[in-house]
Order: C-alpha cells, then structure tokens, then sequence
C-alpha cells in the first residue's frame, strides 16, 4: 500500500484535481483515512471541496514558507466525508519566487510532512499544478507514488516525453518514487482518438499499467459545482463508478513500475528552477 500518491502530469486540465478528489472520497467510501493536499497555486480542489479562501486562516503556503507553523494547524474538513484537506490559497503563485532562496528548496515539503504524524492516514493524496516548476520538483521529492492523469488528446502522448525526462533526473532525489500508472480520464467510448491513445500507451510504456478508464462525463463537473464528488452527487453513475475501481486498484495495484534511470545531475539545476 502505498502512502503518498500525487496526481501528475505537466499538461493542464487532464482531471488531475477531479481524479484526486473522487478517488480520496473512493478511498473514504471503503473505510480509508485520506488527506488531500493542494499543492495547485489555482485552489481547485480547494474551493471544490467546499473552503472558503477568502476566509482561509492559512494554507499550504504558510506551511512552505513559515517553519514555525504546524502543518496541522492548517488541516481542515471538507464536504466529502471523513477526507481531510491542506488547503492551497492563491498566495501559492509567489511560493515559486520565495523559494529560491531557501536551503534545500526541493525538499521543503517532503521536510515539513515529516512532522506530521503521517500513520494517522492511510492515503494521503497530492494534487499538483500543471507544471515543471520548484512546486513540482518538491511533490515528487516528497511522494512515494504517481499516477499520471492522461486525456484523449493530440498533445498528450507529446507532453508525457518532457514529463519522463523529468522523472528520470527526480530520481537522484528521490529513488524510491514509484510510478503507478496511467489514469486515462474523460474517454469517449466511441472516440477513436481515445482508442489510438490507450493503444499508444500501451506500445509506448509496456511496463507501465493502465488504471481503470474515467469516462467523459457532464456529471464531473456538475459534481465540481455542487462542491461535492460525483460519488455523493450521482452515486450510480458510470463516472463514480469507474473512481470507485480506481481506489480498488490502488488498494491492489498491478505491479508499480520504478521511475526511469537518467545521469545523475541536479535536477532543479537542469530544469532551470
Ligand atoms: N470524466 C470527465 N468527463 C468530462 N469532463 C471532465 C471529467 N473529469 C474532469 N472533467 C472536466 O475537465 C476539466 C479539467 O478537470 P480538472 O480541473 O480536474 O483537470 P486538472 O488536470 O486538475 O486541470 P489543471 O491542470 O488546470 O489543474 C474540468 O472542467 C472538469 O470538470
Ligand atoms: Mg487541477
């Protein structure tokens, strides 16, 4: 089982947030502790869980950028059940400037989420932006795990090659970290562009395991609306319950596959943050 798992991919609006808010409300649905943490400096999966950022107190800048808070002073509820959330607040945009000067600016988060009792959760679950920047580099130093959300899309299988690279020169910093799979989401059935992708994959990255297919539903976002999951929102529905086999998969996964092997250099040197 493992602990940490983020949602990544550099490429934007691949579900990563919608993905990590349904399998965590999943995972809830079968007995599992979760925390989520939003690591996004666009609150996504803040605000869709229902917090109030206006009226936030502190968030997962505060804890980046101010040692002296307690990372769970900031935890708070939301909307789906036992899951709990460290917020993000758009501050999170000039954690990127204000982090360059800190000492060992790669591994503050994985520093600061070591003073959390972290047996208190079985799953904690990143959401992170879409991006290759210092917030980036800190969530896969500090995860043991990633799934990589992939859409149906002409730029997907492009962006996935820049996002292995990556991967490959994390390893240095970070050798345990595992890649899960890939989570293809907002598949059409009958698209023929989702059938060449998921063949693509498949050919692409043999060692790497398709997780259970998110079809493209209007009820993903519906539920986003209703600052709820689609779980809560429309139970029964195709959409929750491919999430609800996401989570059954991650309780059993198909085999991890160990993230590529690259020279070893400083990664935040050579990708330039
Ligand atoms: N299964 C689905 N079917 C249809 N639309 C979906 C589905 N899942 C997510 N969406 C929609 O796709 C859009 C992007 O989703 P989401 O915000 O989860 O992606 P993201 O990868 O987190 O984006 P970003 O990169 O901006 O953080 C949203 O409008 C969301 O409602
Ligand atoms: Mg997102």
């Amino acid at each position: 089982m493992n602990l940490l798992i983020a949602y990544f991919n550099k490429k934007g609006g691949t579900a990563k947030t919608t993905s990590n808010l349904n399998v965590a409300a999943a995972l809830a649905e079968q007995g599992r502790r979760v925390l989520m943490i939003d690591l996004d400096p666009q609150a996504s999966l803040t605000m869709a869980v229902g917090a109030d950022i206006t009226a936030m107190e502190g968030s997962v800048y505060d804890v980046l950028l101010d040692e002296s808070v307690p990372v769970e002073s900031v935890i708070t509820g939301t909307t789906i059940g036992s899951v709990e959330l460290l917020p993000a607040h758009p501050d999170l945009a000039a954690a990127e400037l204000e982090l360059l000067n800190v000492l060992e600016r790669e591994r503050v988060l994985a520093h600061r989420l070591n003073t959390l009792d972290l047996s208190t959760w079985d799953y904690v679950l990143i959401d992170s932006p879409p991006a290759l920047n210092i917030i980036s580099i800190n969530i896969l130093v500090a995860a043991d795990a990633l799934i990589i959300p992939i859409e149906p899309h002409p730029l997907s299988l492009m962006v996935l090659k820049r996002l292995f690279e990556t991967l490959a020169k994390i390893r240095r910093l970070n050798p345990d970290l595992e890649i899960l799979g890939f989570l293809p989401t907002k598949v059409h059935s009958n698209s023929r562009l989702a059938a060449d992708m998921l063949l693509t994959l498949e050919e692409q990255y043999p060692d790497l395991p398709l997780l259970p297919v998110i079809p493209l539903s209007v009820r993903s976002a519906e539920s986003t609306a209703e600052r709820t999951s689609v779980l809560q929102y429309m139970p029964r529905s195709p959409v929750a319950v491919a999430y609800r086999s996401v989570a059954t998969w991650i309780e059993e996964p198909a085999g991890p596959v160990d993230a590529p092997v690259a020279p070893a250099r400083s990664a935040s040197e050579e990708l330039h943050v």
